[in-house]
């Protein structure tokens, strides 16, 4: 009974005409800053997480106690769980679900295959499931990613542009979730909305990448190690800041559209669609690497080795105009001035905060 209330009190709207959302992956990077966002224009919140150990789970802690001041619940369980996810469903009617979680990371997949297939393709049809049998269908929006555009050298990348040729099992499992959910569109009329983020930066952000990693790495004095492509090409990514993807996400939310109904009854089609979040300005690795000492006043400690081989694509770049159109996204930080947030962050969180170092 006091689970229900809480959940019930979480998803209360304020806001007229506001939704009611479940936010999956939550107490993640970007589905915390989502979750606020929401909060704070007076929609409806409920987070699920599993706070899994991928990375320090005292960072998804925080974020879980930052969202709970704001009065955001996080329930703890999986998207596997479909009896939780019913549960969820029988105490709300979600208008919309924002599914954020999975296991992300490229390279990790390496070492922890099974992880991606669990959260991203079992965990993903679990969550349809319950999204297609419930009454009313909730509009979908799910975090796809840059990395399906794979070995694809045609850039700027647009979303008519192949993507038959991932380069890690990261990104295969992302493909196959657009796969996934084209055909629960298809069949039972979901309203489904696939977001290609490009790596996505800022404030709360996760320990295991690299502009992460680097900043951590050099204020300690310890070397950093900065991956070249084929000839001593550097790497770039057209890194992008949380702010710009939280409002690609809303723009989503609001845009998405009303699911049509159960399979066999629909009502008429509904929107099946995809987008690149990205930055529009791809920037080299160590031109990151350049901006975090000015910001951190340290000197980094360089190692450069060619690219292992271990799923990295060579460069990103997002045609964003589909965005533009459809969603009026645009993003407005740049590389220079997004990392100076990140670094204020990251000095209050662990420098003055936190007596414990980081893994
Ligand atoms: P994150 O790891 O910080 O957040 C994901 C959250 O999902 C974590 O808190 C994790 O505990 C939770 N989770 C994982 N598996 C789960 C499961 N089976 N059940 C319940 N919870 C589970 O990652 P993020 O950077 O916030 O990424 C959010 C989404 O965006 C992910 O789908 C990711 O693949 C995608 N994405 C991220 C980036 C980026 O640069 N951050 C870029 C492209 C796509
Ligand atoms: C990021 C996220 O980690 C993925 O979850 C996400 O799906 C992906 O963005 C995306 O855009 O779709 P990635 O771009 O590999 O993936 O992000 P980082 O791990 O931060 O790497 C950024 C760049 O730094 C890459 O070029 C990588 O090769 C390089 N790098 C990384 C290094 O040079 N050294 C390192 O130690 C780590």
């Amino acid at each position: 009974i006091q689970w229900e209330s809480q959940v019930r009190s979480s998803a209360q709207i304020r806001r007229s005409g506001g939704m009611s959302v479940l936010v999956t992956g939550a107490a993640g990077f970007v589905g915390t800053h989502v979750s606020l966002a929401l909060k704070k224009r007076g929609d409806g919140v409920v987070g699920l997480d599993n706070f899994n150990n991928y990375y320090d789970p005292s960072l998804k802690k925080a974020r879980k106690a930052l969202l709970q001041n704001q009065g955001v619940l996080v329930v703890e369980g999986d998207i596997n769980d479909s009896r939780l996810l019913a549960k969820l469903f029988d105490v709300v009617h979600f208008t919309h679900v924002m599914h954020l979680a999975a296991q992300a990371g490229v390279r990790y997949a390496m070492e922890n295959p099974n992880s991606y297939v669990h959260s991203n393709i079992a965990g993903l049809v679990t969550l349809l499931e319950t999204c297609k049998s419930a009454d009313p269908q909730p509009a979908v929006v799910w975090a796809s990613s840059s990395s399906v555009y794979g070995l694809n050298e045609k850039v700027p990348f647009s979303e008519l542009d192949v993507t038959d040729q991932p380069a890690s099992l990261y990104a295969a499992t992302k493909k196959a979730g657009e796969e996934i959910t084209h055909t629960y569109n298809h069949i039972y009329g979901l309203s489904i909305t696939g977001l290609r983020f490009f790596t996505v930066y800022g404030p709360w952000g996760r320990p295991d990448m690299a502009y992460f990693s680097f900043t951590r790495n050099i204020l300690q004095g310890k070397p950093i190690t900065i991956y070249r492509g084929k000839e001593q090409v550097d790497l770039a990514r057209d890194f992008t800041y949380i702010d710009d993807i939280v409002k690609g996400c809303v723009g989503s939310l609001d845009t998405s559209g009303k699911s049509t109904g159960s399979g066999g009854k629909k009502k008429g089609p509904a929107p099946y669609r995809i987008f690149n979040l990205g930055n529009t300005s791809p920037v080299t690795v160590p031109t990151l690497v350049n901006i975090l000492e000015g910001h951190l006043q340290v000197k980094a400690k360089r190692k450069l080795v060619d690219m292992p081989g271990n799923g990295d694509v060579p460069f990103t770049h997002a045609n964003i105009s589909l965005a533009r159109q459809e969603l009026g996204y645009k993003p407005t930080t740049d590389l220079q001035t997004g990392l100076k947030k990140f670094v204020k962050w990251y000095l209050s969180y662990y420098v003055y905060h936190q007596s414990k170092p980081l893994n």
